[in-house]
């Protein structure tokens, strides 16, 4: 995707066992387009070396104040107004105490206090043992960080290094990339609360056996993680699909269409916006048998009868905080032909604001997509590209529909 083409990021390593997935996080930027610039203190090579460094960012790695490499020697001030953002991974507990003091006795602290503190963000990473983590001293010092303007991000749970479980890992490579690609997004939706539903769903014929549609859930997957990385609250609710949910996104995973509603019922009382991204079946089997269906050799067949789904989406459409404009509602149309035309009077007998029209068989299960919105002012296509991208440019047409 390049989500990071054109950023310039200075990656601090500072001292702990968390050194060895700064390699790969190393690697995961170079790998989105960003240029990597590592310094290291002297503590961060006693676990990994400037050599595995340099060799994943394609670049020397500074490790000293005192390098005479730069012309006016003052590496500080050169890598630090450069960086787009400084990603000190792992930030360990000496070093954040030290920056807490504004200390300055090595290039990667020094640097960390040079920066112009105003253009350069301070991206933080805590890595440490548990006890360590908990520590008043350790808590009290990320408090003082995020007051001085640094953004200091969770810590992972789990097995440690040194076989205690707890607080303190240093997040995954591609959680931290994910933390660094939304640190770059711009945030209209902050304060919202977007509610997205994803998928198809399952209807029952019997224990084994049942209805179902080709939805992927990727577009609404997509959707979810746009929004969040454009400052919202997100919560999906997904038909069985078995996509990763996105980071920092809660996830309620349902079945069939009835379970569907029961959960968005429950969560649409709070939400400010709803995305019904899901393909919810129209129909489903009057009955669903106990037991399974036998086939019982006489070459007699079941005979299945259908009753209709509630429309979810016309539902929630038609609520008080709906029509108030309290709960902005956006629907989907999955059409095979006559798009424009499907579209527009979809969204009139669906009562929403705004629909998200696409072509099934183009979409269904592919990466990419196209997109065509319709609103009672008229439409605008976005053209095919990666379902990620047409979610950020949905997203920021609904933010732009939110603020006027
Ligand atoms: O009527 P159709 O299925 O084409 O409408 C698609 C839109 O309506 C989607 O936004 C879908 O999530 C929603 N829908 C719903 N409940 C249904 C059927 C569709 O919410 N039973």
């Amino acid at each position: 995707m390049n989500d990071l083409a054109g950023k310039h990021i200075v990656l601090g390593l500072s001292g702990g066992i968390a050194c060895y997935k700064a390699a790969e996080l190393c690697r995961a930027l170079v790998k989105e387009g960003a240029t990597v610039q590592v310094v290291m203190t002297e503590a961060a090579e006693q676990f990994t070396t400037a050599v595995t460094m340099q060799a994943l960012s394609g670049r020397p790695v500074f490790t000293s104040q005192w390098d005479a490499r730069p012309g006016n020697n003052m590496a500080h001030i050169n890598l630090s107004r450069e960086a787009d953002a400084i990603m000190v991974a792992p930030a360990s507990a000496d070093f954040m105490a030290r920056l807490v003091h504004g200390r300055a006795d090595d290039l990667l602290s020094l640097m960390c206090l040079a920066r112009p503190i105003d253009r350069v963000p301070l991206i933080l990473a805590p890595a440490m043992n548990r006890e360590m983590w908990a520590h008043p001293a350790t808590q009290r010092n990320v408090k003082q960080l995020r007051a001085d303007g640094a953004t200091v991000l969770d810590v992972g749970a789990g097995e440690q290094a040194c076989g205690e479980t707890g607080d303190g890992r240093m997040l995954e490579p591609d959680e931290l990339l994910y933390d660094l690609t939304r640190f770059f997004q711009p945030k209209p939706l902050a304060g919202q609360h977007v509610l997205v539903s994803a998928g198809p769903t399952f209807e029952a014929i019997d224990p084994v056996r049942g209805l179902t549609n080709l939805s992927s859930g990727k577009m609404g997957f997509a959707i979810a993680r746009a929004a969040h990385e454009a400052g919202a609250q997100v919560t999906l609710v997904a038909g069985p699909v078995g996509l990763p949910t996105p980071r920092g996104v809660g996830r309620v995973n349902v079945k069939s269409a009835l379970n569907m509603q029961k959960s968005l019922d429950l969560l649409v009382p709070s939400a400010t916006v709803f995305v019904s991204a899901a393909a919810v079946a129209d129909w489903r089997p009057a009955t669903s048998a106990e037991h399974k269906i036998k086939k019982d050799g006489s070459g007699e067949v079941p005979t299945l009868s259908f009753v209709e789904n509630p429309d979810i989406l016309v539902a929630i459409a038609a609520s008080p905080r709906a029509k108030s404009g309290e709960l902005y509602c956006v629907g989907f149309a999955a059409e095979s032909h006559d798009l424009e035309e499907h579209a527009q009077a979809k969204r009139k007998r669906k009562g929403v604001p705004l629909l998200v029209g696409n072509i099934g068989p183009a979409t269904f299960g592919q990466d990419d997509n196209a997109l065509l919105l319709v609103d009672e002012r008229g439409m605008k296509e976005l053209p095919r590209a990666p379902k990620l991208v047409l979610a950020r440019q949905l997203v920021a047409e609904i933010a732009r529909r939110l603020s006027t």
